[in-house]
């Protein structure tokens, strides 16, 4: 296969290790930075060229594309699918779980379980929007934020409205989330890799700290999943359209939860702490079920 993977950063870890498990299997491969593609937007003959070429002969796309350039990586990835090149994920799943509140919508839609979230636009709304995810603690997220930051527990009502009132005064979109206490600080990271998870690693966050993100100065280990733990992984990364995904539960008392749903899943923490090939399994994974044409949405919303 000649294999594209769409990386803003050939020496990140991730990037580093589907190039070398490709080559390994003796693909040709190549990093193409999003930010310096530029594309010919036509019905007969749809291109991206490259520093100064055009890229041609791909047979399949890698896409991980950062956070910060979701919106032009996915018109790239979306050229690469007008072209015919097979994507490992698709661009429309990538913008679904950028969207935080789409992708809760998604998973809401299929029944998948999920903490009791709220979303309001207007501070008038606080006092309801407690109510409806049953009131403190509770859990505030940012809409923007990663790796932990902006997410805040609020263990009153008192605290709740405060940091509420202060993040809509400073006009951050916010969602607000029943706090799973049982979860004890934990959560499990699913790899989901087409119709299967071929990985999972359990995150404990830092004594006292109930957000179990690494750069939280959470720890990763090896873990075991249960039957309906794996069921609602694969179920969440089916809802989202995504081949490649980490899904992420909180342990609950009425049974796993749904958190996030990641387009982009990191390689490191997970290979990392279960000692398994997780790149390897991608390109595998890829050399099976790659075809031309084969993009369900064509990058149709
Ligand atoms: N509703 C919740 N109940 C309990 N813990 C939570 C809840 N939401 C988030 N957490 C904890 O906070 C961490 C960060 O939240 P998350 O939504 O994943 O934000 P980010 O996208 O910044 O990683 C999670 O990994 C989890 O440990
Ligand atoms: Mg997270």
């Amino acid at each position: 296969m000649k294999i594209a993977v769409l990386s803003r950063n050939r020496h990140l870890y991730s990037t580093r290790r589907l190039v070398e498990e490709g080559l390994n299997r003796g693909h040709e491969v190549q990093v193409i930075d999003c930010l310096h593609c530029s594309m010919n937007i036509t019905s007969a003959d749809p291109r991206i060229s490259y520093h100064e070429e055009y890229l041609e002969g791909f047979d399949v796309v890698v896409p991980r594309i950062g956070a910060s350039v979701t919106f032009y990586g996915t018109a790239v990835l979306r050229q690469f699918e007008m072209m015919g090149v097979f994507p490992v994920n698709e661009s429309v799943a990538i913008t679904r779980a950028r969207d935080k509140l789409r992708s809760l919508q998604l998973l809401a839609r299929k029944g998948l379980g999920m903490p009791v979230t709220g979303f309001a636009n207007k501070p008038d709304n606080v006092p309801e929007l407690l109510k409806m995810v049953g009131g403190a603690p509770v859990v505030i997220k940012l809409l923007q934020g990663t790796q932990g930051i902006g997410v805040v527990l609020a263990e009153t009502r008192k605290a709740a409205e405060s940091v509420i009132e202060a993040f809509m005064g400073l006009k951050a979109d916010i969602l607000v989330q029943e706090f799973i206490k049982e979860a004890g600080g934990a959560d499990i990271r699913c790899f989901v890799l087409g119709d299967k998870v071929i990985a999972a690693m359990k995150r404990q966050g830092a004594e006292g700290e109930f957000r179990s993100n690494l750069h939280r100065g959470g720890s990763a280990s090896l873990v075991r999943i249960t039957p309906e733990e794996r069921k609602t992984a694969i179920m969440a990364a089916k809802a989202m359209g995504l081949n490649v995904a980490g899904v992420d539960l909180l342990r609950s008392s009425r049974g796993p939860l749904v958190m996030e749903v990641n387009s982009s899943p990191g390689l490191e923490g997970i290979e990392n702490a279960t000692g398994k090939n997780v790149a390897g399994m991608i390109i595998n994974w890829t050399e099976k079920n790659h075809k031309p044409w084969k993009t369900r949405t064509r990058g149709r919303g």
